[in-house]
């Protein structure tokens, strides 16, 4: 059975806000989203090195606080070349005044102390969403975008790492991409659309 609501960990309200208008457009806008500080909940360190740990960790935390079903994301840039750094690093990178160019210069400063070739290198996006259903069961989903990176960084659209990522099949980068443009392309939205097929099958 489909749940009524689902809380969502986190406390940004734009990612609500996105997530919700996703659910409507998947058919599933009967399904109330939440936010986890409309519960009054602290955010759980990140303490695993995986994407699929930390947004485990998040959701088991949601989940076992409020005895709901919960939903958690957790995504990153992976660079080829730097072994998948920044990864489940990416926000810390950008340090905490959020300054992006900052990691973009650490991005092309490793690359090029590797010799690698910073136009073009490949790189992708991950997006894992964990849900943990009612009856407390846990379903991981991921979605992925693959891609290449581009110096300087370009467009004034999305966020994050956004201006220096071209996905794979275009010339421009997704921060010159509207957001229904990036949406095709997008892990996050990849990850969503797996997400939406599960609860379809309830
Ligand atoms: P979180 O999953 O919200 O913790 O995001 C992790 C980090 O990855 C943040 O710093 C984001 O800026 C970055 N990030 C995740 N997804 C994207 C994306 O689609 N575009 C650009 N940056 C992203």
């Amino acid at each position: 059975m489909q749940p009524d609501h689902i809380i969502l960990a986190t406390h940004n309200q734009g990612k609500l806000v996105e997530l919700q208008s996703m659910m409507c457009a998947a058919g599933l806008g009967h399904i109330t989203l939440k936010n986890a500080a409309d519960y009054n909940l602290s955010a759980p360190e990140e303490t695993a090195d995986s994407f699929e740990g930390n947004a485990l960790i998040k959701a088991r935390f949601v989940a076992e606080q409020t005895g709901r079903a919960a939903l958690a994301d957790d995504s990153g840039l992976c660079v080829d070349a730097l072994n998948g750094d920044p990864g489940v690093y990416s926000a810390d990178w950008a340090g905490p005044a959020k300054d992006f160019d900052q990691a973009f210069h650490m991005i092309k400063e490793r690359l090029e102390k590797n010799n690698v070739e910073t136009d073009g290198a490949t790189a992708h996006f991950v997006c894992v969403l964990a849900y943990i259903d009612e009856a407390g069961n846990t379903h991981i989903f991921k979605g992925t975008s693959d891609g290449a990176l581009h110096f300087p960084p370009r467009g004034q659209n999305g966020f994050g790492y956004d201006p220096i990522f071209v996905p794979h099949g275009e010339l421009r980068s997704f921060g010159e991409m509207s957001m229904e443009e990036k949406e095709t392309y997008s892990a996050r939205g990849r990850a969503f659309a797996a997400f939406a097929s599960y609860l379809k099958t309830l």
